[in-house]
């Protein structure tokens, strides 16, 4: 299709172009089917009806059950095909598989900030490895913006004050385009960029291109210490005031209410945002707020490290094959004093 010198679909560059390009094919065919079925009976009807004599009576009309029922039940069928087939592409879309390596995203005005689990940002340009699933953890500093990549085929909502995401797994190498899709300000439509599609060991090269940046879960371990979470939740010693965080994410979590929930992203934000809100069965309601304190990147670097603190763990765990997480807990040598991990016990209670 990039051949035609019209464009009908832009480049399908990911796993699910093909999927939503056919239910789009299909919808554009019923509608023009239909669309020509009606102009053309109208069209045959005026003419085959058409008045032959000044006062003619026209004769009654007799209805026809069997026409009623066909022209209900054909366009129900199609109607539920539309929608069956159209959930079944939503579901695949918006269901993260697994082992996804994941990359975070900050929208500004006006602007795309980026930045690779080993350290390596970039602004407005998105660099992936083509045939892995990439999982896009997103929020915005200010407006709302939309986060669009018309090649991938996935447009989602970048919000302030909550986190989005978004998978995809890229099948072509090549330049695409990114677009904010969202009316964010005077420069929206200036909010825009390019996604590089690299082989796989093309991006590892270019991934490691730029050591000097800080891998998100190193800068979050820093973090981590100077803003003080490690004298209650560390566990060297003065820990015990606020419940242990190794292992803790993706886990069940009991509160003082009795109620349970999973330690995923948005529960971690608002721990550290609104740390009143949830508090942990067996804790007092102790811990301030860092609202204010931490910029969104700074919340997800610390989020990094919460989730790296995991890899401990001997069995390769559920954190996907990015590189990162791995990383981040061998490297930590290099950094400040790093917060002994614990393996073993359930974290977290
Ligand atoms: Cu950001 Cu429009």
């Amino acid at each position: 299709m990039e051949s035609s010198w019209i464009k009908f679909v832009p480049d399908a560059a990911s796993s699910m172009a093909g999927k939503v390009d056919a239910l789009y094919f299909y919808l554009s065919g019923v509608t023009l089917f239909f669309s020509l079925l009606i102009f053309g009976v109208l069209i045959f009807f005026v003419i085959k009806y058409r008045r032959r004599t000044p006062f003619e009576i026209p004769r009654p009309i007799a209805g026809s059950h069997k026409l009623e029922m066909l022209w209900s039940v054909i366009p129900f069928m199609i109607a539920m095909s539309i929608f069956v087939w159209g959930a079944q592409v939503y579901f695949e879309q918006a269901r993260n598989p697994k082992g996804t390596s994941e990359i975070y995203v900050v929208g500004k005005q006006w602007m795309w900030k980026i930045q690779h689990s080993t350290g390596q940002r970039e602004i407005n340009a998105l660099h992936v490895p083509v045939g892995r699933k990439i999982r896009l953890i997103m929020t915005s500093e200010d407006a709302i913006h939309s986060f669009y990549i018309p090649a991938f085929r996935i447009k989602r909502d970048v919000l302030p004050g909550r986190y989005t995401d978004q998978w995809f797994e890229a099948t072509k190498t090549g330049t695409y385009h990114l677009f904010c899709a969202e009316y964010c300000g005077m420069n929206h439509s200036g909010m825009i960029g390019s996604v590089v599609v690299m082989g796989p060991s093309e991006f590892d090269d270019w991934l490691s291109g730029n050591a000097s940046q800080l891998a998100p879960a190193v800068a979050g371990q820093q973090l981590y210490q100077s803003l003080g979470c490690v004298s209650c939740h560390g566990a060297n010693g003065e820990g015990g005031r606020g419940p242990e965080l190794a292992g803790l994410f993706g886990k069940q979590v009991v509160l003082n209410t009795g109620q349970t929930l999973k330690a995923d992203e948005a529960y971690f934000r608002e721990s550290v945002l609104n740390p009143q809100a949830k508090i942990v069965s067996g804790f007092g309601p102790i811990m301030p707020t860092f609202q204010g304190q931490v910029s969104e990147e700074q919340l997800l670097q610390l989020m990094a490290f919460i989730k790296s603190i995991r890899i401990v763990n001997p069995q390769p765990s559920t954190a996907g094959p990015g590189p990162a997480a791995a990383a981040s807990a061998t490297r930590s040598t290099a950094n400040p004093p790093a917060p002994p991990v614990r393996t073993g016990s359930p974290a977290g209670r």
